[in-house]
């Protein structure tokens, strides 16, 4: 495996790869990002992870730098898991100059995450092009973990042509139903176990749905209101259409069922897809 932190180096070692797949991180990497490599690894014979905290989608309240930074053991997994190429490139390389372009996304941004985290998908949309545009993939990975970046992600690729492909990795959960996050580590150990909950309010919404409940506003309503009585401040609790990601409204589309909530000082995120 080769560490690479510069733009050029990376670009000269790319250049004799005929086709490339792309995994983009933050770090603090954990066996969800891994299980995105090996789907990777099924789309090409090079996989390319890059490790990249990127302050343009941190919000000044979003603690970016108390966000895990741990190379080594980034590192470690990843030649781990016969990852070919790390981009780990610093602040410095990425952005030389004041990022003043910057990608102003869908109208579906500003709804879900977009409504709590302003901003957010424009920081992550830009410095995505950036990634694109550096190493040029044929095959992009992101997870289903981050159900409305991943959405994003597909409309960027479609709406600017860009010739490559996005393939969608499933959220690697805990036995208990955790899906793993670098957020679950500033869990006490109470939380920890509290924590699953919001997986149980996705997860009784998606059953009540199943059994033929259509009254999503109530069932999101009580949902929250059931984690506000576990101590929770939910963010949003939302019954979404799978392909729009826009209010669900008919009974027979695919759904997906979307949650944020505050868990003491951590802020968790989940989600559920409903397939009728
Ligand atoms: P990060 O939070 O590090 O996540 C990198 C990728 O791992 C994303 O595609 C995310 O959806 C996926 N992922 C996280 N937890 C997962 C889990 N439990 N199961 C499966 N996949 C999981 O998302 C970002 O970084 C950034 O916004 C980025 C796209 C790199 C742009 O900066």
């Amino acid at each position: 495996m080769e560490i690479i932190t510069d733009i050029s180096s990376l670009r000269a070692r790319l250049k004799r790869e005929s086709s490339i797949a792309f995994v983009p991180t933050m770090g603090g990497l954990h066996e969800g990002h891994m299980s995105l490599v090996r789907l990777a690894q099924q789309k090409s014979n090079c996989v390319v992870a890059s490790i990249f905290v990127n302050p343009l989608q941190f919000a000044p309240t979003d603690g970016f730098d108390q966000y895990p930074r741990t190379l080594a053991n980034d590192c470690e997994q990843l030649q781990h898991q016969n990852t070919d190429v790390v981009f780990a490139p610093d602040d410095n390389s990425l952005y030389p100059v004041r990022q003043e372009f910057m990608l102003e996304p869908p109208q579906v941004a500003n709804i879900l995450e977009g409504e709590f985290r302003p901003g957010f998908f424009r920081g992550v949309a830009t410095v995505v092009l950036k990634l694109f545009n550096i190493v040029q993939p044929h095959v992009a990975v992101f997870g289903k973990k981050d159900y409305q970046q991943l959405h994003i992600m597909r409309e960027l690729v479609q709406q600017f042509n860009l010739p490559l492909e996005v393939v969608a990795g499933e959220t690697v959960r805990t036995p208990d139903k955790l899906a793993l996050s670098s957020r679950n580590h500033y869990l006490s150990e109470e939380e920890r176990v509290e924590a699953v909950q919001l997986y149980q309010a996705l997860s009784q919404i998606k059953h009540e749905i199943e059994d033929g409940n259509r009254n999503f506003h109530a069932l999101e309503e009580r949902a929250k209101e059931n984690l506000r009585n576990r101590g929770w401040k939910p963010d949003y609790i939302a019954v979404q259409q799978g392909d729009t990601l826009l209010p669900a409204l008919s009974n027979n589309e695919d759904k997906v069922i979307l949650g944020a909530a505050w868990l003491g000082k951590t802020r968790l995120i989940d989600n559920l897809e409903v397939t009728l």
